[in-house]
């Protein structure tokens, strides 16, 4: 690429020395603010995401563990396993391993189409908006995933999970979250800026 910049400086030719902005260095693409994070967080967030994936059915137990431990009465919604009361019945359900599997598949796929944005938040609404079939789900149960979540992220993460991925990991499951809950109550789409 011809600098103009440098051969206006030379011969003087450039005025305006801070408009120079055509020969910066390539710029990064737009990024949609639909989605809160900078293309270097997304991509932070995908290498570690990795490590979750290849341990996806003990994160997801030890995070539907944690939620039936804060709240007791959501245990009541799965018709599957609402009879597992101990933590230790929990931990050895298949049917809740494989139901922990499904929900953090969904956020699999969240996160592996962040680039794709309309895709990422029309599968998340369509989740969202499956669980008004459950009887008695209400839409603030959403987010009483949201500390279990980071507290299972963080226990399969250990010494990976540093202060910069926890700050992307939050601001990644309350993007998510507030998604599903857009979905659920129908609340109109933003649209691409
Ligand atoms: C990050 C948050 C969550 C995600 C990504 C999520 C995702 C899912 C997915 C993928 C399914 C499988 C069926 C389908 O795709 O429609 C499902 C079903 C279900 N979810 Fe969620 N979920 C979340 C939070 C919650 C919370 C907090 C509750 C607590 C009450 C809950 C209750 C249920 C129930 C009762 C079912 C039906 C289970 C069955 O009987 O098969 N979900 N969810």
């Amino acid at each position: 690429m011809g600098c103009t910049f440098a051969k206006n400086a030379k011969d003087g030719s450039n005025q305006d020395l801070n408009h120079a902005g055509a020969e910066a260095p390539a710029a990064p693409p737009p990024q949609d603010p639909r989605i809160p994070l900078t293309a270097r967080q997304k991509f932070s967030i995908s290498k570690s995401w990795k490590a979750i994936a290849r341990a996806m059915d003990t994160t997801g137990v030890s995070m539907f563990v944690k939620l039936f431990e804060e709240n007791k009465e959501l245990l009541l919604l799965f018709e599957n396993f609402k009879h597992l009361e101990s933590r230790e019945d929990q931990e050895s359900s298949e049917e809740l391993k494989e139901h922990a599997e499904k929900v953090l598949g969904a956020v699999d796929e969240a996160i592996d189409s962040l680039e794709h944005v309309d895709t990422c938040i029309d599968f998340l609404r369509g989740v969202g908006k499956r669980h008004t079939k459950i009887p008695g789900f209400k839409s603030e149960y959403f987010w009483r995933m949201e500390a279990p979540f980071l507290a299972a992220v963080k226990e399969t993460l250990d010494d990976r999970y540093t202060e910069n991925m926890e700050s992307i990991y939050k601001t990644t499951i309350h993007f998510i979250i507030q998604t599903l809950v857009d979905g659920f109550e129908d609340k109109p789409k933003q649209k691409a800026a």
